[in-house]
């Protein structure tokens, strides 16, 4: 269990609150999330980047898009990648600056387009010549050039899960790398576009630092191609993709490996870059506190531990097979082999099968591990369920900071027309 989730006379808390105070204050399941780690996260980031010329970090809003999460990191100094309308609006409503927000994304519609530039934002990457133009022409009617830099897609394979890879040439993102230079400069030529630079992002929980490494080479070597043929490249963007530890005992390279590797290919290139790290400052900063509803035999020997938290509250695992630490708040010191399963009507409601764990019953309570990041932005109401709360952790006090929003509130949005 990561240190804001530490073990203290036999109970698990979150910095100085026991979980149990908050399970019996809020209910379960709820994320929890520890301030003081997500502000350690977003300075061990920025450390690492230490020998870089004035980097602007973009928190990867889409991994936690909690207002107060996002609050915390507009405070460590953080801007905002964003990758909708209603992601902007939040970083807008954190207090980030627009200068400090990119906007990423394959399918940024026309209104999203014009919201961004409503909005002022420091930065569209784009990701096609066709949204280039589109850009263009709506910043153009506004009597405005829009900051953009071009997104490549390097054709590189990041090792991850086949989901969340999105640098390989047959991924949807970007610009293939031979076409750009001619791209570049249909696009630059453009009255309504400011062209600053290049970005890319080649996939999410990269556990090694070569593909990002050729990836950034390539990237630089476009950098002076594009520069050869006459550009003024200003920018360049290396999205985010680095990983964290799931499991025990798995090793990931730290933010200082990361920012040492990066100084070292970006040498020379002259440009502000950007980064958009999302798993890394919340990955850890969070967890899913759940409720074991009863704990029923299965039929290879091993039990079923139902608990109240489900693939509507954490899909990561239902979605790719993803690792989540399962430890108990109170944990009596014996260890059980058992499958950990929610009360959800599918079989993919599975968060692990033959998991050696601790030994839990039926009430207590438990928590799955480095659930802040893709955890509740990913959660649904699927089977009629509650939209799942949050609780933000400081030091001895936690505020509820995402209401459980109940099967009642959601039907209260629907309508049955008169004519049924
Ligand atoms: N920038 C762009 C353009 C991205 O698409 C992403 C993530 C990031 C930055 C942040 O990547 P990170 O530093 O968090 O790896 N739901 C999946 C992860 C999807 C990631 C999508 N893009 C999961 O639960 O593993």
């Amino acid at each position: 269990m990561n240190t804001p989730f530490a073990l203290r006379g036999g109970a698990l808390h979150a910095e100085d609150v026991p979980l149990a105070a908050i399970a019996e204050a809020v209910g379960t399941p709820v994320y929890v999330y520890s301030r003081a780690a997500l502000e350690a996260n977003a300075a061990a980031f920025r450390a690492g980047l230490a020998a870089l010329d004035n980097p602007l970090v973009a928190f990867a809003v889409k991994a936690n898009p909690n207002l107060a999460v996002l609050k915390v990191l507009q405070q460590q100094g953080y801007g905002a990648d964003v990758v909708s309308g209603g992601e902007l609006l939040r970083a807008l409503a954190a207090g980030m600056a627009p200068a400090d927000i990119v906007f990423s994304g394959v399918g940024k519609t026309r209104e999203e387009l014009e919201l961004g530039l409503a909005k002022g934002i420091g930065q569209f990457n784009i990701e096609s010549r066709e949204e280039g133009r589109e850009l263009a022409a709506l910043a153009a009617a506004r009597g405005v050039s829009a900051p953009a830099v071009l997104r490549i897609n390097p054709d590189v394979d990041a090792g991850t899960h086949d989901k969340i890879s999105t640098g390989k040439a047959e991924n949807k993102f970007g610009i293939p790398l031979a076409l750009a230079p001619a791209f570049y400069d249909e696009l630059a030529a453009l009255p309504g576009l400011a062209m600053r630079g290049v970005a890319l992002h080649i996939g999410s929980q990269l556990a090694d630092l070569a593909p990002l490494e050729q990836a950034f080479a390539k990237l630089g070597r476009l950098l002076a191609a594009l520069r050869a043929a006459g550009h003024a490249i200003s920018h360049a963007d290396l999205g985010g993709g680095l990983g964290i530890p799931y499991q025990p005992g798995e090793k990931l390279p730290a933010p200082a490996d990361y920012g040492a590797m990066v100084a070292r290919v970006t040498a020379g290139w002259d440009v502000r870059l950007t980064f958009e790290p999302g798993r890394v400052i919340v990955g850890n900063a969070g967890v899913l506190l759940t409720r074991v509803v009863r704990v029923k035999q299965g039929s290879a020997g091993r039990p079923f531990v139902v608990v109240d938290a489900a693939m509507n509250d954490l899909a990561r695992p239902a979605l790719y097979g993803a690792y989540h630490d399962f430890a108990a708040v109170r944990p009596s010191g014996e260890r059980i082999e058992a499958n950990i399963v929610g009360p959800i009507c599918e079989t993919g409601d599975t968060f692990a099968m033959g998991r050696e764990c601790d030994a839990v019953q039926s009430g207590d309570l438990a928590v799955f591990g480095n659930a802040g990041a893709y955890g509740a932005t990913m959660a649904s109401t699927y089977n009629s369920r509650a939209l799942v709360p949050e609780v933000l952790v400081d030091g001895s006090r936690f505020a509820v900071v995402a209401d459980r929003i109940a099967p009642e509130t959601i039907m209260a949005a629907e309508r049955v027309p008169d004519w049924l």
